[in-house]
């Protein structure tokens, strides 16, 4: 496996992310408040703005010119070349809707996924100037200093962060219960709208946990990496390992993530729900 990962994850491509995250996010600052067209996907709150598509475009083809054999899966285009055995995971443009509202929480996740595993991974938040990075095995690095999870052990000390699917107008019943328990017992829950943000700010301590669900690998891809290399958890809502093909996730530093599970296994049997809402 050790050499699998260093046949397919070269240590230039390193430094190529790193570029191409930098190149990408100061095309992102450089839009900020000049959005020209927005389209609504599925829902009326789903937008995808004329950035989003040409950040995309711009990443998409960084990569083809210098790995044209490789999978590519961005959010905004049919994944090509599926069967590859390296994928690069693209959200171009994660938080559309504060980048529409002139809101400055967003950013450009870009993961390298060799055999199914996530083996590097950067998010890079520009009018930040933060930059977010992981190699397996190797540990996270903010602006190339090692980060680490907070120390909070207890759940009505933790400040969360979550976000919720855009089909909550058609489906509240999805993800409000969790939010309600999750309020009423932690010291705060903010909602950011960025997940790769918030599985980042979590990485370096300024959250404590973070759940969602109904998100997409390209949210998750390289912020589940950096978060693991914090020293975080992050599982599904049994408390099984999570893979970012799966909708639903439940991250911490590890200290609080019983406590978060024991109360979304609540939720899911309906004990939480009348008490809330
Ligand atoms: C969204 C953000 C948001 C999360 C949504 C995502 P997008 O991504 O990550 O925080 O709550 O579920 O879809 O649409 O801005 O790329
Ligand atoms: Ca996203
Ligand atoms: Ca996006």
């Amino acid at each position: 496996m050790i050499q699998l990962c260093y046949v397919f994850f070269m240590p230039e491509m390193e430094n190529f992310l790193k570029q191409l995250l930098l190149q990408a996010g100061e095309r992102l600052r450089k839009h900020f408040g000049r959005v020209k067209t927005i389209r609504y996907k599925e829902s009326p709150i789903n937008l995808v703005t004329n950035v989003d598509q040409e950040v995309e475009k711009f990443v998409k083809a960084q990569i083809r010119k210098r790995f044209p054999e490789d999978s590519i899966l961005a959010e905004e285009s049919p994944i090509e070349k599926e069967e590859a055995p390296r994928r690069w995971i693209i959200d171009p443009l994660d938080g559309t809707t504060n980048f529409a509202h002139g809101l400055q929480m967003f950013s450009i996740s870009i993961a390298v996924e060799v055999g199914g595993d996530v083996v590097a991974g950067g998010v890079n938040c520009p009018v930040y100037g933060e930059l977010f990075f992981a190699r397996k095995g190797k540990g996270a690095t903010l602006n190339g200093k090692k980060i680490r999870v907070s120390r909070v052990k207890k759940l009505g000390q933790s400040l969360l962060v979550t976000g919720f699917p855009y089909d909550i107008h058609e489906h509240p019943d999805r993800s409000l219960p969790y939010f309600n328990a999750m309020i009423q017992r932690a010291q705060g829950v903010r909602r950011l709208g960025s997940a790769a943000m918030d599985l980042c700010y979590l990485a370096m301590g300024r959250f404590d946990g973070f759940w969602e669900v109904y998100l997409n690998p390209w949210d998750t891809a390289a912020g589940s990496l950096i978060l693991r290399e914090a020293g975080g958890v992050i599982t599904d809502f049994n408390g099984r390992p999570h893979s970012i093909y799966q909708r639903e996730l439940a991250a911490s530093n590890g200290l609080i993530q019983k406590e978060m599970i024991d109360i979304i296994a609540q939720v899911k049997a309906g004990g939480v729900r009348e008490m809330a809402l």
